[in-house]
């Protein structure tokens, strides 16, 4: 089966820590393998609004960015969720994604939550902790994320930075980043 990846840039500055792991983690992915990039600030729009039991619960087709984000997501074999860690936990751009899932099911014809089941979920992260328990709460949450849609975990990238470029410069972490993606074939 060919891989598709969909980076998801949870970012609010671009060519920070976050994206620069990212994109150095992506250099190592065969040309067979298809990326796509989107910057969740520029797509997520309005804010998702519980509407789940006002009238039939029934969510209309997303438009404009959200279509976007929804397309790619449904296109993509492999979801790459980049995040600094903000307050121990995803940035409020990715919280927003994820929310706008719960109306993606509920939109007629779609097929959301069958059609994420059997993909793969990764997170890229740049965090400033000395514990990397302080970490775990953003993990915890995308595995869970990912559990729940019957999405397997593919894996993380963690890397201490706070200043752009500190987290790439680190001696370690360009290794780390080259074997991120170095996966075995998704066992059907
Ligand atoms: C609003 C905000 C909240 C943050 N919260 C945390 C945190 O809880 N734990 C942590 O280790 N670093 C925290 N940081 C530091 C960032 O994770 C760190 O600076 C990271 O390099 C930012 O990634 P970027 O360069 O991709 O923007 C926070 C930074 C900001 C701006």
């Amino acid at each position: 089966m060919s891989r598709d990846f969909l980076f998801l840039l949870g970012t609010t500055r671009p060519g920070g820590n976050t994206e620069a792991l990212a994109r150095l983690a992506a250099e190592q992915l065969p040309a067979d393998v298809g990326q796509t990039w989107l910057r969740l600030d520029e797509h997520v729009g309005e804010p998702f609004r519980d509407v789940r039991h006002e009238g039939d619960g029934v969510y209309p087709a997303p438009l404009g960015g959200q279509c976007r984000l929804l397309e790619a997501t449904l296109a993509a074999t492999d979801l790459v969720i980049a995040s600094p860690l903000y307050w121990f936990t995803v940035s409020a751009s990715v919280k927003a994604y994820l929310d706008h899932w719960s109306a993606w099911m509920r939109v007629p014809g779609v097929g959301f939550r069958d059609r994420m089941a059997g993909k793969t979920m990764w997170a890229v992260t740049a965090h400033t902790a000395k514990d990397l328990a302080e970490v775990e709460p953003m993990l915890g949450t995308l595995r869970l994320v990912a559990d729940y849609m019957g999405m397997r975990w593919g894996g993380e990238l963690l890397a201490y930075g706070n200043r752009p470029g500190e987290a790439v410069a680190a001696p370690d972490v360009a290794v780390r980043a080259q074997n991120l993606f170095e996966v075995q074939p998704v066992a059907c």
